[in-house]
C-alpha cells in the first residue's frame, strides 16, 4: 500500500498570514501544497491564478513539497503554460471542461508538468477510461467544487473503491487523490478505499488547534491504514 500522502488546500488558509501558514504545514511534511484555481465560471467562486503558483515556488523547492494545482476553469488549455512556467509540478483539469482531454493532457506532459485528472461527484468514472494510463494523478471531488468547508459526500468512497480497481487493472501507478471534506475522522476510511493523496483545506488550516496539531491528527488517522 503506498504511503498516504497529504495535500492541504491553501484555500483555506489565512490570507494575511500565507506565507508563515505554508511554511508551517511544510514543516511538517505535507507532500503537496493543493492549489485551488477558481474562475468564477466553472464554478460560482474566484480565487488566484499563476502568480500564486510563482509565490510558492521557491518554498516549495525548500521542502521537496510538490504543487498541487487544481485548475476549475472553462477552457483550461488556455493556462497550461502560464501555470507550468510558473512552476506547477501537478496540473489536474476537469474532464467536464475538456472536450479535447487527450491532448490537454499530453500538452501538460509536453510542459514537463504531471498531468491530472479530476470528475465532480455527478461525473462518472467511465469517462476516464480512454485517458487513464496518460496520467500521473486522478482526483476524485468528494464535494461539489467551489468552496471550502462543505461536507464530504458518501457515495464518493464507493467511487474511490472503483477506481482504485480500474486503476489496478490497467498497472496504473499514478496518485489517487481525493478532495473536498475530508478531516482526520474520516481519513483512514477513505485511505483504505483506495486514496494515497488526501486534500484537506478547512481541516487543517481551520478549527482552534494549531495547523501543526492537526496534521498530526491526521498522521495518527492514518498511521494503521
Ligand atoms: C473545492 C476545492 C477543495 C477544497 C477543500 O472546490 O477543490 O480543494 O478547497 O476544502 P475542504 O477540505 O475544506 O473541503
Ligand atoms: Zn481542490
Amino acid at each position: 500500500m503506498k504511503q498516504v500522502k497529504l495535500a492541504p488546500s491553501i484555500l483555506a488558509a489565512d490570507f494575511t498570514q500565507l506565507g508563515a501558514q505554508v511554511e508551517e504545514v511544510l514543516q511538517a511534511g505535507a507532500e503537496h501544497i493543493h492549489i485551488d484555481v477558481m474562475d468564477g465560471h466553472f464554478v460560482p467562486n474566484i480565487s488566484f491564478g499563476p502568480l500564486m503558483v510563482t509565490a510558492l515556488r521557491p518554498l516549495a523547492d525548500q521542502y521537496g513539497t510538490l504543487l498541487d494545482v487544481h485548475l476549475m476553469i472553462e477552457q483550461p488549455d488556455r493556462f497550461l503554460a502560464d501555470f507550468a512556467h510558473a512552476g506547477a509540478d501537478i496540473i489536474t483539469v476537469h474532464v467536464e471542461t475538456c472536450p479535447h482531454l487527450h491532448r490537454t493532457l499530453q500538452t501538460i506532459r509536453e510542459l514537463n508538468v504531471g498531468p491530472g485528472v479530476t470528475l465532480n461527484p455527478g461525473t462518472p468514472l467511465s469517462t476516464l477510461e480512454e485517458i487513464l494510463p496518460d496520467v500521473d494523478l486522478v482526483l476524485i471531488m468528494s464535494v461539489n467544487p467551489g468552496f471550502g468547508g462543505q461536507s464530504y459526500i458518501p457515495r464518493s468512497t464507493d467511487k474511490i473503491s472503483h477506481l482504485r480497481a480500474m486503476l489496478d487493472a490497467i498497472g496504473s501507478t499514478a496518485d489517487l487523490e481525493v478532495d473536498g471534506g475530508i478531516d482526520a475522522q474520516n481519513a483512514a476510511e477513505i485511505a483504505a478505499a483506495g486514496a494515497n493523496v488526501l486534500v484537506a483545506g478547512s481541516a487543517i488550516f481551520r478549527g482552534t488547534q494549531s495547523i501543526s496539531h492537526n496534521i498530526a491528527a491526521f498522521r495518527r488517522a492514518l498511521s494503521n491504514t
